[in-house]
């Protein structure tokens, strides 16, 4: 069924092939001025920089569908979409590999410290091979802590197993015991994997439940000579704090690749040479954005076409 007047309002340049199926249902516009389009749209793809909550929601009479265009959706005000009928959806199973392959390089790069081995080379600081330069820690024999073992968890747990990592994860829900030891993981309580872990690795969604869940009383208690690796979301993290423990010596260092309040970075994390800072780049391979932004499309395309969404929330 064509539905020519059905306008879906972009706020990221799609891809030919996303872009081409939403054409077969109607028109599409943005990125350039979308939110001046909002009152005639039906369909909107977002992105987690796109605050999608009631105030949007009111200059958006018509709409009928949020395709967040990420997996996470924080950004988006669930139950004031529900309220106005409004579905939304995400893109969860594209981007797996690709975030936990990040997860896994900045938890090798953090641990190794290869940031800062390389700017030192840059710094025409190498002066050739020395015995005990450039020391890291050890992957081998380390205990890898995990918090929230989704998709992307479970992704990082079978690639850690791999470099001789001991696995254990704390979740909202315990995976079945055959999942457990397909993965090669053990279950352990919130405090136990603090204490325990020498890697610990954030995997969990951005939540009032999960806010600082690493404040920090938290991440004192984590072993110390520790490691916090975070591709999940910045607010898990009380950011302020993390820069005191690292600066003090309790944690060895940290791999983030996401923050509270992005763009912005907590200044004394910038002065640390113990942590590794990305740019929010998980998902950043060119044919993990393109599956997104299709999956996006391809929601939209389902639900102005009178068929369910292929990926609710
Ligand atoms: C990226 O952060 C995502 O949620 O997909």
């Amino acid at each position: 069924m064509k539905l020519p007047m059905a306008l879906t309002v972009t706020t990221l340049e799609l891809p030919e092939s996303a872009l081409s199926l939403l054409q077969e249902v109607g028109t599409v516009e943005g990125p350039e001025g979308w939110e001046s389009r909002l009152d005639r749209a039906e369909a909107l793809i977002a992105l987690l920089t796109v605050r999608v909550d009631a105030d949007l929601l009111a200059r958006a009479p018509k709409l009928r569908i949020v395709a967040n265009a990420v997996v996470g959706y924080d950004n988006v005000d669930v139950a004031a979409c529900r309220e106005r009928g409004v579905v939304v959806t995400n893109t969860p199973d594209v981007l797996t590999d690709a975030s936990a392959d990040l997860a896994l390089a900045l938890l090798l790069a953090t641990v190794r410290k290869l940031p800062q081995a390389e700017r030192s080379l840059r710094a025409g600081e190498f002066h050739g091979w020395r015995f005990w330069d450039y020391l890291g820690g050890d992957v081998g024999g380390a205990t890898l802590g995990i918090f929230g073992l989704g998709r992307i968890g479970q992704a990082v747990a079978r690639r850690a197993r791999p470099f001789g990592m001991r696995v254990q994860y704390h979740s909202r829900s315990r995976l079945p015991a055959q999942t457990e030891a397909e993965l090669g993981v053990t279950w352990v309580d919130w405090d136990t994997l603090l204490t325990t872990s020498d890697i610990l690795s954030l995997h969990a969604p951005s939540t009032p439940q999960t806010r600082h869940v690493l404040d920090e009383s938290a991440l004192r208690r984590m072993r110390r000579g520790s490691y916090l690796i975070n591709t999940a979301r910045g607010p898990l993290v009380d950011e302020a704090a993390l820069a005191r423990v690292l600066a003090d010596g309790h944690l060895a260092g940290a791999g983030l690749d996401v923050y509270e309040r992005e763009p912005a970075v907590e200044p004394a994390l910038l002065d640390l040479q113990t942590v590794v800072l990305l740019p929010h780049i998980a998902s950043a391979t060119p044919r993990t954005r393109e599956a997104m932004a299709r999956l996006a499309a391809r929601n939209v395309h389902a639900m102005l076409t009178g068929r369910p969404p292929l990926t609710p929330v």
